[in-house]
């Protein structure tokens, strides 16, 4: 039977989500864990979805229209007619279906990836990611096309929006211990930009000194990588989360998590993502910090998940 299938990766920004979509830089990571998505005929126009993904309570009811929307998106920018001869999708794979790690673009990138082997088109890593960001389109209206990029290159990845995006590996010898907290809240990335959008247009001022510390902080994080420096990447991730925190996208429970987080051993800790929810990611280079901070973090009853930063494709067996 035809078939096709293709994984994308989780992800986690390390430094500058929401200042990218305005063109600061940021960096990203891929983690380890990811989607698999598999396509096979369906007998049907259209296209049927099985989505076995672990996942947060009611995600997958909340992002179900956009899901929707986000396929036909990819479907178009592809070229594929499913008047006639539909296909069937199924998402599975390890990644938790939660907001703020990459869900959404992993599972573009894997669909892509998945229909491009189906319909044997032979595409390169660059087109996949612009398809991803098409599919994204369907979650976020207008994101900056940071996740999906992690999703599809995997590794640390420096990721500046523009006329043409910058996209460069910044190298790590060995990936590094993360811990992923979840506050179990399921967000819309869209309303948390448009609300930063929003409080920018009416303090200029206020907004302009905290996005050129956020540029500040992207250059001086970019050295301490260079560096190995650890403890530095650290600090300027507790730095990060407080401009998070002013442009009004943290939330109780992730300033709680942090918290805790730090309390327990991590180098920093910050919100990851859209903010409002979501999860929070702690550096906790070594496996005993690692397991220190996930023990504190669950003894509250939040989920985690213990991972790296810098996943390549070689780390994912699927
Ligand atoms: C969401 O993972 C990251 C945001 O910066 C939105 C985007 O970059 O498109 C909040």
């Amino acid at each position: 039977m035809k078939r096709g299938h293709g994984i994308g990766f989780g992800k986690a920004i390390l430094f500058n989500e929401h200042f990218v979509v305005y063109g600061i830089p940021s960096i990203v990571s891929a983690i380890g864990q990811h989607t698999v998505a598999k396509v096979e005929p369906y007998d049907k126009p259209g296209f049927t979805l099985l989505d076995k993904r672990p996942a947060t309570p009611k995600y997958k009811e909340d992002k179900l229209e956009q899901q929707k929307d986000s396929f036909s998106l990819m479907f178009k920018k592809m070229g594929l007619d499913l008047s006639k001869n539909g296909v069937s999708i199924t998402l599975d794979g390890n990644l938790y279906a939660a907001s703020g790690i990459g869900a959404s673009a992993a599972s573009c990138v894997a669909v892509a990836r998945a229909l491009a082997e189906y319909y044997e088109m032979s595409l390169s890593d660059e087109q996949i990611n612009e398809i991803a960001y098409e599919g994204e389109k369907g979650y976020h209206g207008t994101p900056s096309g940071v996740d999906n990029t992690a999703s599809t290159y995997g590794g640390l990845i420096w990721f500046q929006k523009g006329d043409a995006n910058v996209i460069d590996r910044i190298t790590l010898a060995n990936p590094v211990e993360i811990v992923i907290g979840n506050t179990g809240k399921v967000t819309d990335t869209k309303a948390a930009v448009d609300g930063v959008r929003q409080r920018k247009e009416q303090n200029p001022k206020k907004y302009q000194e905290v996005f050129d510390r956020a540029e500040n902080i992207a250059y001086l994080a970019k050295r301490a990588f260079a560096d190995r420096s650890y403890t530095d990447i650290g600090k300027l991730m507790n730095e990060n989360h407080k401009l998070l925190q002013q442009i009004e996208v943290s939330s109780r429970e992730l300033d709680f998590l942090v918290s805790i987080a730090r309390e327990a051993g991590a180098l920093g800790a910050k919100l990851t993502g859209g903010g409002l929810g979501g999860n929070m990611i702690a550096l906790t280079p070594g496996k005993d910090v690692q397991n220190k901070v996930a023990t504190a973090i669950e003894k509250e009853g939040f989920q985690t998940v213990k991972t790296i930063i810098g996943a390549s494709r070689e780390d994912v067996e699927y």
